[in-house]
């Protein structure tokens, strides 16, 4: 299992076990989501803040807000208008729940035109950088600048804020920049405090969560890990735990923490379908069996993997194939791990917070990306889920696997595909040949990302092999050989990515030592196509 996949799949019913970010914590916030560009991002910047956030669409009922105990709750941004028919609206009982509320942006808007302030559209928009004039601090500006920059992102402005409310600054392009009422705890603010571009965003966040909220920054990996831990153990007792584990952070962490959690009790199975990047199985097999003292059964698949490769040529057959042949794998060995006896009741999975967000934010059911099962476990395995992560965004888990222990190469491994290599020898059968002269390109390629100090600022660096030859010149002699492609791509998500520019004295000596240490290379070439409109691999 990598990653994604094993983030991907999601037990439906009463087979899921869910440890809900809401029982996790003593102090939350609540962010409800209007469909804004930032949501994700309000409640990390208030994780970052050492308070832990949980991101809730707008229409969740009043009384599931209410069984949090929320300390506070902020409105994100949204791309309708407040005044639009069908506009999200506010239920106004949430101001009656005794918490202080912070609208942002869209957020703003509606307490204000829901308070019986106005809100109009303005005659020109305010996109991007913007100068904040305030001219009464109250609690969230206060100490800060008279005048900062901020970053907007509206065409609906405030003109008056509602009776009882003070304006505390405006812009270019918004009279009402930030509001409060302080006397009800509401406060509201135009710009993104969320974005780098608000150079005071986080300490303004930091002002309502301590100033106003009241809460203690204590939500950091060390407590992630100290609850977890208590968490897993009060949920399996005695019981016995299995967990396929890829290498990847997500799978690993998850790992690591159930191990430190109850230790023999977990067996991992880590099988290695040959698809793997250079050495990274004997990586993954030291770290946790001789490293962490895992119980780690390693299969070593490879053949298997690749006889149901043969004469498979295209993208979706190559991922079923290896999709298929992986889920049989770890049913064997689950159940050669049972023998006679009672098998493994609980299966660890790597689920993270922004999975638990797009399968319908927490309280809905599940859809997963068709592509990201592959190589993951199907949904009918008859075990309970343990999911330690399903709290915890991407950089959080990276945080508490540092925490843990885990080698830094580990925690900051890019994503890397389920079926591995074979989805990157392109137009063509992924045989041992080509997968080796892949397998090889992508070391050197890693070795001098790595060696340039580039290899964490990309979300990926891989090569691609294409099923072509072309014709070279090599000391006088004729080549035909194999094209390797370089594809490095920047992105935050992986929903989009711009491809990333690597220096040309890094490109050259890449491209020098494919040639010369390749026999079978004689051209190197790289991709320059964002996504959209490429996707980041290539099949
Ligand atoms: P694309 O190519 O769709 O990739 O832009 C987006 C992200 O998903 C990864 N990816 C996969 N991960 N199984 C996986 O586990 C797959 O079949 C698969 N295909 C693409 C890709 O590496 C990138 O991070």
């Amino acid at each position: 299992m990598t990653d994604a996949a094993a983030t991907a799949v999601e037990p439906e019913g009463e087979q899921r076990q869910r440890i809900t970010p809401a029982q996790t914590v003593e102090q939350e916030i609540v962010v409800l989501d209007y469909g804004g560009q930032y949501s994700q991002l309000i409640a990390r910047r208030v994780r970052d803040c050492g308070v832990f956030s949980e991101l809730l669409p707008h229409h969740v009922s009043i009384d599931e807000v209410a069984a949090r105990k929320p300390r506070g709750i902020i409105l994100s941004g949204g791309p309708a208008s407040v005044y639009a028919p069908g506009a999200p609206a506010l239920d106004e009982r949430l101001l009656e729940l005794g918490v202080p509320v912070m609208g942002i942006c869209y957020g703003m808007q509606l307490l204000v035109h829901t308070l019986g302030g106005r809100v109009e559209e303005a005659e020109v928009g305010e996109f991007g950088r913007s100068e904040l004039h305030v001219s009464e601090p109250g609690v969230l500006l206060a100490g800060l600048p008279r005048e900062q920059t901020c970053w907007m992102s509206h065409r609906d402005t405030v003109f008056e804020p509602p009776p009882g409310f003070t304006a505390l600054a405006s812009s270019t392009g918004s009279p009402v920049a930030a509001v409060q009422d302080q006397a009800r705890d509401i406060y509201g603010i135009q710009f993104h405090p969320e974005v780098v571009h608000t150079p005071y965003g986080q300490e303004i966040l930091t002002r309502f969560l301590t100033d106003v909220c009241g809460c203690e920054p204590n939500w950091s990996a060390a407590s992630i890990v100290e609850d977890q831990i208590r968490r897993i153990r009060e949920q399996v007792g005695e019981g016995k735990v299995i967990c396929g584990l890829s290498g990847g952070v997500d799978s690993s962490v998850a790992a690591l923490l159930v191990h430190r959690a109850i230790g023999d009790q977990l067996t991992c199975v880590f099988v290695d379908h040959g698809l793997m990047r250079k050495d990274e199985g004997e990586q993954v097999i030291k770290t946790f069996r001789d490293t962490f003292k895992v119980a780690l059964v390693a299969v070593d698949a490879e053949t298997r993997f690749l006889e149901k490769l043969q004469g498979v040529t295209e993208p979706e057959a190559k991922r079923k194939a290896i999709g298929a042949e992986f889920i049989r794998v770890f049913e064997e060995e689950a159940a050669r791990l049972a023998g006679d006896g009672e098998g493994a009741r609980f299966l660890v999975q790597g689920t993270l917070y922004s999975d638990v967000i797009e399968s319908g934010g927490g309280t809905g059911a599940a859809t997963i990306k068709s592509h990201h099962n592959v190589g993951g476990l199907p949904d009918d395995l008859q075990f309970e889920l343990v999911e330690p992560l399903r709290a915890l965004f991407k950089d959080e888990v990276r945080a508490v696997g540092a925490e843990l222990g885990l080698p830094e190469r580990l925690v900051w491994r890019q994503p890397f595909p389920g079926p591995g290599l074979a989805i990157r020898v392109v137009g063509g059968e992924a045989t041992r040949e080509r997968l080796d002269v892949l397998r090889e390109a992508d070391h050197i390629l890693q070795e001098e990302i790595r060696k340039a100090g580039l290899y964490r600022e990309l979300w990926q660096s891989f090569c691609v092999l294409p099923d072509v030859r072309t014709v070279g010149v090599q000391g006088d002699e004729r080549t035909y050989g194999y094209v390797v492609v370089v594809r490095a791509v920047t992105s935050d998500d992986a929903m989009t990515a711009d491809w990333a520019r690597l220096p040309y004295d890094l490109l050259e000596t890449i491209a020098s030592r494919m040639i010369n240490e390749l026999r079978e290379v004689n051209r190197v070439v790289l991709d320059i196509t964002s996504k959209p409109p490429g996707t980041i691999e290539w099949e």
